[in-house]
């Protein structure tokens, strides 16, 4: 006999972080989007994986995730109504053996489609696979104060993450590697995944300019609290610059001794 799927600690976990990203603001309307990486047996406790409703081709080689299987959301979706209709704003889909084509096992209903940007999802999710095999989570969204950031910072990732570091004591020990950005780019397309999948390579966290953020990690609150650190950063610093800007902030060797005492290893050269 299969569990309810929607009694499933993941989905609910998922309903509980997607509205909580909507009361943030940060997933106005559809902005934004999720995917996670499945465990097979698991979900084969909730759902019957031999039944496929719908396929859907693919046009880059995913063939690195097949017989992947993931919770993603849906394009198009608000967030808002995530709880309210999560088997029409999710669903659970699984890369087929070629990778050139995915199936669709549950959810989206009203003939619904995955997020648009789910070429970057798959790059992110082949690419942090590599480096982490804890990896699990990608997450994107509309963080307001990072969004902002992309218009008055400058855009160099060196100085961007030592302007996030230096705005709260604990930035550094979250994300000691930094904070990747990439070009301005249309999104949904196979050349923004490529490129924000490239800089996942040695990053959690991708700063899409002018639009959003990109995190990845093991689980939705590792991903949730990473992003969550950053945006609080930059919330800071819209704060300190309304404040009349810097007086005084943390030296590149206190950055240091915080890094000696929590045990973590700053990005090379930064400082
Ligand atoms: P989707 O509704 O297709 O997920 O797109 C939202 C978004 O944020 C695009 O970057
Ligand atoms: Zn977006």
């Amino acid at each position: 006999m299969r569990k309810n799927i929607l009694e499933w600690s993941l989905m609910k976990e998922m309903i509980e972080t997607t509205t909580n990203l909507y009361r943030l603001g940060w997933d106005e309307r559809n902005g934004g989007n999720i995917s996670i990486l499945l465990d097979e047996q698991e979900l084969s406790r909730y759902l019957d994986v031999t039944c496929v409703l719908r396929k859907i081709p693919i046009d880059f080689d995913a063939s690195k995730l097949a017989r992947h299987y993931l919770l993603v959301t849906g394009s198009g979706k608000y967030f808002k109504n995530i709880k309210k209709s999560p088997e029409e704003s999710l669903g659970i889909i699984r890369i087929n053996e070629t990778g050139t084509e995915l199936d669709i096992l549950w959810g989206f209903s009203n003939e619904g489609f995955p997020t648009s940007e789910l070429p970057t999802h798959l790059m992110s999710h082949i690419a942090r696979k590599k480096v982490d095999t804890t990896h699990r989570v990608v997450m994107h969204n509309h963080a307001t104060h990072l969004l902002a950031m992309s218009f008055t910072h400058e855009l160099s990732e060196k100085a961007m993450t030592k302007t996030l570091w230096k705005m709260c004591t604990e930035c550094l020990v979250v994300f000691p590697e930094g904070i990747g950005i990439i070009p301005w780019l249309v999104p949904g397309t196979n050349e923004i995944g490529e490129i924000t999948a490239e800089k996942l390579k040695e990053v959690r966290l991708v700063l899409w300019p002018f639009h959003g953020i990109y995190g990845t990690g093991k689980n939705l609150d590792d991903v949730f609290g990473l992003i969550e650190t950053a945006e609080k950063a930059a919330e800071v610093y819209t704060y300190v610059k309304s404040q009349g800007g810097i007086m005084q902030e943390m030296t590149d060797e206190q950055l240091k001794k915080l890094a000696k005492q929590f045990k973590v290893i700053p990005r090379k050269g930064y400082i």
